[in-house]
């Protein structure tokens, strides 16, 4: 018998603190069971005749194959909607948009640029609204984080994750959060212009003080990494962002996650995993490193043992899915 939320029947996830400490566990675990459930080959019917609106501004491949891939084994459908394919915002506002697709489908999942579209959908479709990224925060990605962890180390008991690089992008934030709700300790190593913002901070080390864990935010990464469990690293140019290229670079170079940062752990030979939400500049074979080289993450630890970066993307689809079951399904399908 899977876990049963009841709680979250017909919920909208708009970041992290859209759900409690406990349904966020409770969700994660919903997901391993999902997993271990497609491992033995069943693809059942939990979302029989849910259709699924995917509203995306800003590119991916994870989070929209994921949905895809999520609704379409438990016989449900997705349907993938870009801002140039709609009305969405030109001829039509967000509102009336919301209210015409909350009439087709049973659910929207939304990627783009600002938090308050992903809120407005919420308010008007009358359906659970998912945000799939926003420039605020990426909350269905730390789910996919949790899980990897929990499911490497066997726990999230007694686990420091080291956040290198952008302190303040959506990941970064939603992150933060993530931890401090999971019990999990967080260090964010990134440069002073980048150090997380103050209300958001605080909300964070609110809710880990809480849960008897602390946040901690460095300049210094060699500093920050040690004694941690996981290295964790995002993209220094999040979409959106990309006329900052240049001055990025030269800012985050010195907080590139290499073997010298690992090693700087103290952990090479203990509990240690190096993740990264991806794509990642890790080589010299996409369009934008084949000048620069690796930029957030050397090649040699991207390929290396400690890398978990593709059980990480493997379990967006996990945790997707677990999202679209338990807002949409009735408790007699389970
Ligand atoms: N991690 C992530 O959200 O990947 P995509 O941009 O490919 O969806
Ligand atoms: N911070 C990155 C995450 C990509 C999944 C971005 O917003 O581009």
């Amino acid at each position: 018998m899977l876990t049963w939320m009841p709680e979250l029947k017909g919920r909208s996830l708009m970041r992290m603190t859209s759900f409690t400490d406990e349904e966020m566990m409770n969700l994660i675990d919903l997901a391993a069971q999902l997993k271990a459930r497609r491992a033995a080959g069943i693809r059942g019917d939990l979302l029989h005749r849910k259709n699924i609106a995917l509203i995306f501004e800003k590119s991916s491949t994870r989070t929209r194959n994921s949905s895809i891939i999520a609704a379409r084994d438990e016989g449900g459908g997705a349907e993938y909607l870009t801002r140039p394919d709609i009305h969405f915002g030109k001829k039509e506002s967000v509102k009336d948009t919301a209210r015409v697709l909350g009439r087709i489908y049973d659910g929207i999942l939304f990627r783009g640029f600002r938090q308050s579209t992903v809120e407005e959908l919420a308010k008007w479709s009358g359906v659970p609204v998912w945000n799939g990224l926003t420039d605020d925060y990426h909350p269905t990605q730390i789910f996919a984080d949790l899980l990897t962890v929990k499911e490497t180390f066997g726990s999230l008991r007694d686990c420091t994750v080291a956040y290198v690089g952008d302190g303040r992008n959506n990941v970064a934030n939603s992150l933060m959060m993530g931890c401090a709700k999971a019990g999990v300790r967080y260090v964010c190593c990134t440069p002073k212009e980048l150090w997380p913002d103050e209300a958001v901070l605080a909300e964070a080390e609110a809710v880990a003080k809480r849960n008897g864990v602390d946040i901690r935010v460095f300049s210094d990464p060699k500093k920050g990494v040690k004694g941690a469990n996981v290295l964790y690293t995002d993209v220094w140019v999040s979409m959106g962002e990309e006329a900052k290229t240049a001055e990025r670079i030269k800012m985050l170079r010195p907080y590139q996650i290499n073997m010298d940062l690992m090693k700087a752990t103290g952990n090479l030979d203990g509990k240690l995993m190096f993740l990264h939400c991806l794509p990642a500049f890790h080589d010299f074979n996409t369009e934008v490193t084949k000048d620069s080289g690796a930029l957030e993450v050397t090649d040699e630890v991207f390929e290396s043992k400690y890398s978990k970066v593709f059980d990480e993307s493997e379990n967006r689809m996990h945790t997707i899915k677990a999202l679209f079951v338990s807002a949409l399904c009735d408790r007699a399908a389970l």
